[in-house]
């Protein structure tokens, strides 16, 4: 049996005016999987991936992540979970704007205390594992959305993170940027183990991964 790296049980959560934004979800993401989440605007995708990235706890029921219970870590400790075992892409335009890409790419591994030249070298190594080095010296404004977008799932995934959390990722990427987006996290997923969730409002773009649900009004079922 796989192991299980994201466990949900009957997880509810409201925020502060009561009302159910998530209704007991029960989700178990198993090691090596791809996971795609669609759903509409509303239905409580990136509530759903906040809890999944430590950066809200549910109102009932338990998260946990790699074995940890949310509830039960201390700041610190998810804190330490998120930069070194998380990786996180965003919806997009969230390169700090006045740094290249390969330095965007280094940040991460600033964070945990990797050394300047090695951090050079695995940002730009990675960047040509997966054919992206011509825009190690671009600034964000240099490269299109579908670049800085590749270059953002590079800064999630340089640090090696079992699992990598991307909250609409493409809903700002035209559809030709938006495969060759998926193609390349496809490839952490394939030939790195990284586990992948992903949410979206596209059906066919959450059907690009290994296993596929639906988010309906904070209800989730398998597709
Ligand atoms: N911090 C918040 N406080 C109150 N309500 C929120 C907050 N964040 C999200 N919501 C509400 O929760 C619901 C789900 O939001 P969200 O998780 O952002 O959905 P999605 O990402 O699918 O668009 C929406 O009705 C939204 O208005
Ligand atoms: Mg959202």
């Amino acid at each position: 049996m796989a192991e299980t790296v994201l466990a949900l049980d009957d997880v509810w959560k409201s925020y502060s005016d009561g009302e159910h934004v998530l209704r007991s979800v029960s989700l178990d993401v198993e090691a090596g999987s791809f996971v795609g989440i669609h759903g509409r605007s509303g239905s409580g995708k990136s509530t759903l991936l906040r809890l999944m990235g430590l950066l809200a706890i549910p109102s009932r029921g338990s998260v946990k992540v790699l074995g940890s219970d949310s509830a039960s870590l201390k700041p610190s400790q998810s804190a330490r979970i998120r930069r070194e075992r998380l990786g996180f892409i965003f919806q997009g335009f969230n390169l700090i704007p006045h740094i290249t890409a390969v330095e965007n790419i280094e940040v991460p591994m600033w964070l945990v205390g990797v050394r300047g030249q090695e951090r050079r070298e695995r940002a730009l190594a990675d960047l040509r594992r997966f054919g992206l080095e011509k825009l190690a010296d671009r600034y964000p404004r240099e490269m299109s959305h579908g670049e800085q977008q590749r270059v953002a799932a590079i800064r999630a995934l340089v640090n090696r993170p079992r699992i990598i959390l991307a909250d609409e990722p493409t809903s700002s990427l035209d559809d030709e940027s938006a495969k060759v987006f998926l193609d390349l996290v496809s490839r952490f997923n394939r030939e790195l183990g990284t586990v992948v969730v992903m949410t979206t409002t596209d059906l066919d773009e959450a059907k690009a991964g290994t296993v596929s649900y639906r988010l309906e009004s904070g209800s989730l079922s398998r597709d």
